[in-house]
């Protein structure tokens, strides 16, 4: 596990989700009222790209078939048996850090 730097705060806005690479991963990083998550970018429905959806009611929305997923949890209320890993997430100044494992 290593802290990563994924993004910065003025990168995601309140209520967005950005598509994130690194080390040819895919995350989702977003920013659900206030609170910054990092997500796998691989939607668990269909490989979907979570990074590119949008973020409603505090939910991360996959674009390909909108299914929503918790972003602290990683759960899918549409599908109890669908999870999206989480990574946890904090903030430096104005840095999103990502442990990654
Ligand atoms: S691929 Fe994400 S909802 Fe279907």
């Amino acid at each position: 596990m290593a802290w990563t730097k994924l993004a910065v705060i003025g990168d995601v806005p309140k209520d967005s989700v950005i598509e994130v690479e690194h080390e040819g991963n895919l995350y989702a990083v977003c920013n659900a009222d206030g609170e910054f998550r990092a997500l796998s970018g691989v939607c668990p429905h269909d490989g979907g790209p979570l990074g590119q959806g949008t973020v409603s009611q505090g939910l991360v929305v996959c674009p390909w078939h909108m299914w929503e997923f918790d972003p602290s949890s990683g759960a899918c209320p549409l599908d109890e048996t669908l999870n999206v890993p989480v990574y946890p997430t904090k903030v430096e100044g104005d840095s999103v850090l990502v442990d990654l494992p």
